[in-house]
């Protein structure tokens, strides 16, 4: 029996963080050993922002070693950049003549970074979602693991696929597309700001301080971590609405040391801020020191690297180009004649 697939993809926009890993890496690492699993790193999705070059170049390779230092396996899964196949843009071309506008508009991620824009927003930012679309659909994946954020762009994908592909151009029991799921993970599907338990741990918050880096020292960890906003209570607990920060501390401490809720609740349910946040830094610099030596160990080595996204792209480009030639068919495209 054929395996089951996946797609997902991170953007790089700047150093990848413990909200990405938990919330998505985290979960492809699970995945790859049973799902046929291909993950790209988004670079055409970071061009949607004010962005420099030098640096968007230095976050697409450093994006792609995070996730091999993360424990993707190049013998398990494909590693591609989403610029490198051209099938993307095209799809997104024929997607963008068949998606309504007023989905787009109704987009809450359109909706928070075009007001963070003073409205001086570009037409890729709106179509920020049709692009994702065409990311997924061209590999006809099963699941795509996301973070909490991004269930409006896959219900999105999941519309155009269904409504405006398969039901306009499709046969009854011949769907040209697969109707992804998304997965988004109950605990880590959300990773908080460390200054503030109610906002999104996110790469783009200015201030450094919210967020614990993958690869941030150990002493930069420690800062970061005793800086972190607490409250006047005694005990960490999970679930008490007027405590976002004790919940999201407590929820990454049994994350990183693979506990359970109910263990790390009973170890703590007694802890001070003062005893417990020593505990939580340790315990986020051990889960992430493999990550680090495997990221300094591929950085001496880039020809490895570029090796790995030469197979991901090779193996991603047979199964992409199948499925566009069949959408460019199916919408009445005339084929190239090759000689
Ligand atoms: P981005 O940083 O927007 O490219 O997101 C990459 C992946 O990480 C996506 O699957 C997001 O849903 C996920 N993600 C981003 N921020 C968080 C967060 N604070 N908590 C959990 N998942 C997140
Ligand atoms: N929009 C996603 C994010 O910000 C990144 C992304 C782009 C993606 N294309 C994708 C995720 C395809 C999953 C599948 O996180």
């Amino acid at each position: 029996m054929n395996k089951k697939r996946v797609l997902s993809g991170v953007q790089p926009t700047g150093a990848l963080h413990i909200g990405n890993w938990l919330g998505a890496i985290r979960n492809w690492v699970e995945l790859q050993n049973e799902y046929e699993t291909y993950v790209c790193v988004v670079d055409l999705h970071a061009l949607t922002v004010p962005h420099n070059p030098e640096e968007l170049k230095a976050n697409t390779l450093s994006t792609a070693a995070l996730y091999v230092a993360c424990g993707m396996d190049p013998n398990k899964c494909s590693i591609f950049i989403q610029s490198h196949i051209p099938a993307h843009s095209e799809l997104c071309w024929l997607l963008n003549c068949l998606t309504p506008l007023n989905w787009m508009e109704r987009m809450i991620q359109f909706k928070e970074k075009a007001v963070k824009q003073g409205y001086n927003v570009s037409i890729g930012l709106l179509d920020y979602p049709v692009l994702m679309a065409a990311d997924i659909l061209l590999y006809n994946p099963d699941l795509v693991p996301v973070g909490e954020d991004q269930k409006q762009h896959l219900e999105l994908a999941r519309n155009i696929a269904q409504q405006r592909i398969n039901s306009k151009f499709g046969k009854k029991d011949n769907h040209i597309l697969k109707v992804p799921e998304p997965l988004i993970m109950k605990e880590g599907g959300k990773i908080m700001s460390l200054c503030d338990g109610k906002s999104k741990m996110s790469k783009s918050d200015p201030n450094e301080n919210s967020r614990i880096s993958l690869l941030d020292s150990p002493d930069i960890i420690r800062k970061k971590i005793k800086r972190a906003k607490t409250d006047q209570y005694i005990g960490l607990e999970f679930d008490n609405s007027n405590r976002p920060e004790a919940d999201n501390l407590l929820g990454i401490y049994s994350m990183v040391t693979n506990q359970s809720r109910e263990k790390v609740s009973k170890e703590c349910a007694e802890m001070g801020w003062g005893k417990f946040k020593p505990l939580l830094t340790e315990a986020i610099i051990s889960c992430l020191q493999p990550i680090q030596e495997k990221y300094t160990s591929l950085s001496k080595n880039p020809e490895e690297l570029n090796q790995i996204l030469i197979n991901g792209t090779q193996q991603a480009k047979e199964l992409s180009n199948s499925t566009l030639k069949r959408i460019r068919k199916a919408i009445g495209l005339l084929e190239q004649i090759d000689k």
